[in-house]
């Protein structure tokens, strides 16, 4: 299918589509149309059209959305249609966190190993992984073909780390430590940060009370709408 250039505020959008049509899936359902969806997702009907015209459009008119292509579909704009190989550096909080859950492997991300600096966590067993020495990380990259390298280490060290991992040929980078990093063309960065979710959170959180304490009589309801 011939993709246009498709705006990142779209691209953002897609995994919430892929999310919900995975659960519609689930129950069975078989199509749905675009003001089903948007009762669902919460994004507009028209929206919803807009977003997924950019790439040609799965929609019937007066029959709606076969969800099961529109996943597929999705899915494979989103890449989600391979396995991607992946390390992770840092096992610590974060990083053993990340490698217990097992919902990355079953969408398509398989962790291949665990690194780690520290010579006290060299050799500790986490989950199916024995941490391994991270000055071994350029070796294991190229003899494994890996992908995606997880960042899960302080910022201090973090850039080095990227430099060396760019040098094997890692393509994409799972960021979580805090620092905006330095890449060549060709190596896509994906930050997380869950301190800047909070944040916005926390936003919400002390708007609505000043706004609850402003207006005593106001339904929960209306909040909501006050915000879009
Ligand atoms: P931690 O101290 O438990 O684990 C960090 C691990 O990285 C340690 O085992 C350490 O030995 C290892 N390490 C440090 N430098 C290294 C290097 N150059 N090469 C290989 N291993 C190295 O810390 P925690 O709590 O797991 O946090 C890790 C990072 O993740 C921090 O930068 C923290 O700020 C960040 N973080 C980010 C979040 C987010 O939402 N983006 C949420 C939580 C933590």
């Amino acid at each position: 299918m011939a993709e246009k250039n498709i705006s990142m505020a779209v691209i953002r959008r897609l995994p919430k589509y892929h999310r919900y049509l995975g659960d519609l899936l689930d129950k069975d359902v078989q199509r749905i149309s675009s003001k089903e969806l948007s009762d669902i997702i919460g994004f507009t009907a028209s929206q919803i059209r807009q977003d997924l015209n950019n790439f040609g459009g799965f929609g019937q008119q007066g029959y709606g959305y076969n969800v099961e292509a529109l996943h597929n579909e999705i899915g494979n704009i989103l890449g989600l249609n391979k396995i991607y190989n992946a390390v992770l550096i840092g096992a610590g909080n974060l990083g053993q966190a990340i490698a217990n859950y097992a919902g990355f492997r079953k969408s398509g991300f398989e962790i291949k190993a665990l690194f780690d600096a520290n010579p006290r966590m060299i050799g500790l067993k986490i989950r199916d992984f024995e941490v391994l020495d991270s000055e071994n990380l350029e070796s294991f990259v190229e003899e494994n073909n890996i992908d995606i390298a997880i960042l899960c280490i302080p910022k201090n060290g973090a850039q080095d780390v990227v430099d060396r991992l760019v040098n094997v040929g890692v393509k994409g980078i799972w960021n979580f430590a805090p620092i905006d990093l330095d890449v060549p063309k060709g190596v896509i960065v994906e930050n997380v940060n869950l301190t800047e979710s909070l944040f916005t959170l926390s936003y919400f959180v002390q708007r609505h009370l000043v706004f609850v304490k402003k207006n005593e009589n106001v339904e929960e309801n209306n909040y909501a709408a006050s915000l879009k």
